[in-house]
């Protein structure tokens, strides 16, 4: 057929073309040369993922050449002709990867970003599991209209999903005003079409990382990313023969191609189609990898979706300010009894942000809500939530919490009629939403005048933000009789689940006891379930009898023990989204943690996507242990072997947050003062001996511990 012809013409140009190139950059760098990506601890990920490969230099490309040939039968079968679209694949990461050979930069002034490193990968886990991004649109080539294209991109940004824009879509999608950047979920990869690669490697490492898919098993590749990653294409422009095999590529992985033109009879139903309005382009897309996006309409005039999160207003840009370091500021959920408020009663008391800018006002943000099942301890839940909702405002900038905020409205936001009771309208209506099985009545206030936001926080904000600090602080594992289960990741790493208690929050860091306590609440048969905190095996590495029960059911008999408090000793999985990894350093009889943040290498030689790669789909690896950034100054880190006084490295930002928390912690369990002191980090040594000698200079205490393993 036309089609199958078209898709071999394809693969076979560029079966040609790469086999030249390997050929030509051998014979100029030789077989020795160093060949990696940026950034990642699974080499060239396509070629590693289906065969398990390891490409590290040119030599190893050959017989990569030879294995993307074979793919291409030239048979009459459409099966066979998707097949040779992942030959296209291959054969575009490896023309990709020849840009970066001997540690060049290639994207450094191409106006794309080319291969994106594994800690952003990771760090979509959680916006793609919570349905925050709920899908990934790769868009590519060169529009007939730019206005057309901007349109369903802009759409696609407002929905929330993130969009890959390869070749000349990018120039025309800046040109017509599309925000890019990976804040506004709208990434330009590259001009080639080859570039296209680096949005595949991302769903390819995504099977690698959350779904403990083996290297080399090609079908259980193919089985993840068809099922598991919800992405799909839409080609602008006329298509040439290597657009469609690239598309073909695209298709065995099981993301679905819609092009905008007339491919009339050669259309796969599901699989390739035409959609010649552009109007319909974004419901199509959605249609045929069954998307769902939930629906946020607020009667405002600016732009409300997630994807304006991380929107930055600067100062010239910027109408009205809001901020603690020159004015009080307030942000405060209280709980009320059903009688006591109105519901959706909005009140505005002092001025408004009419006038010349910049405007710099007070504010407080006060909320009062209402429910038979609500809880003063769901409270805090909802008012992080307001940071949240306010970014989600085109034209609005919140940063912090409580008493200490920065909330900006920008001139395009003033000038558009955007004013204060559209923040209260935008709470409640998010309240009303979110929070919908707990709160039944919500009224919000916005207090712009001095003197009462300095009352409300005097008299209300202060002493319950204390109230509150208090009984998380007092809240330990030993004060409760529940733990949590979290599964929320299992959409992307199915046998993973992670036990949430109240001094070990989740590994994403997104999930503490009281979220999961509340998570429960709001969806009573969702990914939060109790454990009864019922048969105690081992106080020391905290084993369950119900943990290992419940944890075998949410993981469907994946698991069958896991320990709390234990690097070694059935330790707790990771499913990939992890902010820190754990590892241990045997010499130092100590552990070393990097957070997801930290680009270099640690001091156990790996950088943190190599530790990172070490762990994840759900499998259980003693030794490594991804968590949240939170959980390390617990009592309960590692407890089992030693606790935090195994500490012995970290990354100096990482040590800098937590060190105040922590040399409190070591303080109360060994009466250590400034324990953070005695921990290396990278300006001080990322080297061995390095490491040693400063631990021996601080008499650490873990040089005198029992060795670790
Ligand atoms: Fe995923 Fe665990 Fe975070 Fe839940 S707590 S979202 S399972 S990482
Ligand atoms: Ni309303
Ligand atoms: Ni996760």
């Amino acid at each position: 057929s036309v089609l199958t012809d078209l898709i071999y013409a394809g693969s076979n140009a560029v079966a040609g073309l790469t086999e030249g190139a390997v050929n030509d950059a051998i014979a100029k760098y030789g077989a020795e040369a160093k060949l990696s990506f940026p950034d990642t601890a699974y080499f060239f990920p396509t070629i590693y993922a289906a065969t398990g490969v390891k490409v590290t230099k040119l030599g190893d490309l050959p017989a990569c050449v030879g294995v993307l040939k074979s793919l291409i039968t030239n048979k009459e079968d459409l099966g066979d002709a998707l097949n040779a679209g992942l030959a296209t694949a291959v054969g575009a990461e490896i023309l990709e990867g020849l840009k970066f050979v001997n540690g060049a930069k290639p994207y450094e002034n191409e106006g794309g970003i080319g291969f994106v490193p594994d800690p952003v990968i990771r760090s979509l886990g959680v916006p793609l599991v919570t349905g925050d991004i709920p899908g990934v649109a790769v868009v590519l080539g060169k529009a007939d209209d730019q206005t057309q294209l901007a349109m369903v991109v802009k759409e696609y940004q407002t929905k929330g999903l993130l969009t890959f824009l390869i070749g000349d879509v990018i120039d025309q999608a800046a040109a017509a005003g599309v925000k890019m950047g990976l804040d506004f979920r709208v990434v330009p990869l590259g001009h080639d079409v080859t570039a296209v690669i680096h949005v595949v490697t991302v769903a390819i490492r995504a099977a690698l990382i959350f779904g403990a898919v083996q290297p080399g098993d090609l079908a259980g590749l193919l089985k993840y990313t068809k099922e598991r990653v919800p992405a799909f294409v839409n080609t602008f422009g006329a298509l040439n023969e290597v657009v469609v095999s690239a598309g073909a590529g695209a298709i065995a992985l099981g993301f679905p191609v819609i092009v905008d033109v007339d491919l009339g009879e050669n259309q796969v139903p599901g699989a390739l189609e035409s959609v010649t309005n552009h109007m319909d382009t974004v419901k199509k897309s959605l249609e045929l990898r069954s998307i769902k996006v939930k629906a946020k309409n607020i009667e405002i005039c600016m732009g409300f979706a997630s994807a304006f999160e991380g929107e930055i207003i600067r100062k010239s840009d910027m109408h009205a300010e809001f901020y603690s370091g020159n004015n009080p500021t307030c942000e405060l959920v209280v709980m009320r009894n059903l009688e006591e408020i109105e519901d959706h009663k909005i009140t505005i008391i002092g001025p408004d942000i009419d006038g010349t800018a910049p405007v710099e006002l007070p504010l407080a943000t006060y909320v009062e809500v209402a429910g038979k099942k609500m809880q003063a301890d769901f409270e805090p839940v909802i008012e992080r939530k307001v940071h949240h909702w306010f970014n989600y405002v085109e034209g609005v900038m919140h940063t912090g919490q409580r008493n200490l905020i920065r909330v900006r409205i920008s001139k395009d936001a003033y000038a558009k009629g955007f004013r204060v009771k559209d923040l209260a309208e935008v709470v409640y209506h998010e309240v009303m939403d979110e929070f919908a099985s707990v709160v039944d009545k919500c009224q919000v206030t916005i207090v712009t005048d001095k003197a009462k936001v300095e009352k409300i926080l005097k008299e209300e904000g202060m002493p319950r933000y204390a109230a509150r600090d208090e009984r998380l602080a007092s809240m330990t594992d030993e004060s409760v009789d529940t733990f949590y289960t979290c599964t929320l990741c299992q959409s992307f790493a199915p046998s993973h689940a992670c036990v949430v208690t109240p001094e070990r929050l989740g590994l994403c860091g997104a999930v503490s006891w009281l979220d999961a306590k509340a998570t429960k609440e709001l969806t009573p048969a969702g990914p939060c379930q109790p454990i009864q905190k019922i048969g105690c095996l081992d106080e020391r590495t905290g084993s369950y009898t119900e943990v290992n029960k419940i944890i075998g059911e949410a993981t469907h008999g994946a698991l069958d023990k896991v320990t709390l408090y234990s690097i070694l000793e059935d330790p707790m999985t990771s499913c990939g989204c992890f902010e820190c990894i754990c590892g241990i350093m045997p010499e130092a009889g100590g552990v070393i943690v990097a957070n997801r943040e930290y680009a270099g290498v640690t001091p156990t030689g790996m950088t943190f996507g190599e530790l990172a790669s070490m762990t994840g789909g759900g499998v259980q690896t003693p030794g490594f242990m991804g968590h949240g950034r939170h959980f390390i100054s617990s009592k309960k880190f590692i407890a089992a072997e030693g606790g935090i006084e195994r500490i012995v490295w970290m990354p100096k930002e990482l040590k800098d947050d937590i060190s105040e928390r922590l040399n409190k912690t070591a303080k109360e369990l060994y009466g250590i003062d400034n324990f953070s002191d005695m921990i290396c980090d990278e300006t001080i040594a990322v080297d061995s001996e390095g490491v040693m000698a400063f631990l021996t200079s601080k008499s650490h205490p873990a040089l005198k511990l029992d060795p670790i393993m």
